[in-house]
């Protein structure tokens, strides 16, 4: 079930990210509610410079837009801090970023 699949794609990045809006002091920013949320949106975070400033040009994330960003993060945001691999499946893509949308997982 996609489900459960983006539930299990999204273990790793729980080491650094919390889907609970009141969980912080993570090494990554807080992942509640990230769809529809502009890049950089969590005010509790302190992003480097290549977010910040995706912030400010007011880009936002849409279903498209983290799957891309998946595939190759410091791709679209090159001095990204966050050294990850992207996925190389675009079902595991489209799996997690269901996960994401959901306002039920955490
Ligand atoms: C080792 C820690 C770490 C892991 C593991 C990690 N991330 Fe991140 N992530 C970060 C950091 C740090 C940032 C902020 C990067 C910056 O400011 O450049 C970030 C940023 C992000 C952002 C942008 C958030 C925003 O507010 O705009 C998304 C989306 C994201 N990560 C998703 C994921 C997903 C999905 C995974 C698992 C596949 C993952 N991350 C794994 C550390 C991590």
């Amino acid at each position: 079930m996609a489900e459960e699949t983006g539930m299990r794609l999204f273990e790793p990045c729980r080491a650094c990210h919390s889907l609970d809006p009141a969980e912080r002091g993570l090494p990554g920013p807080n992942l509640a509610g990230l769809l529809g949320r502009k890049v950089g949106g969590d005010p509790a975070f302190d992003y480097s410079p290549a977010l910040r400033a995706a912030r400010d040009q007011g880009i936002v994330w849409d279903t498209m837009r983290l799957e891309t960003f998946l595939a190759d993060p410091a791709e679209m945001f090159p001095g990204l801090w966050m050294a990850t691999r992207g996925l190389d499946e675009a079902a595991d893509r489209r799996a997690l970023v269901q996960f994401l949308a959901d306002p039920a997982a955490r």
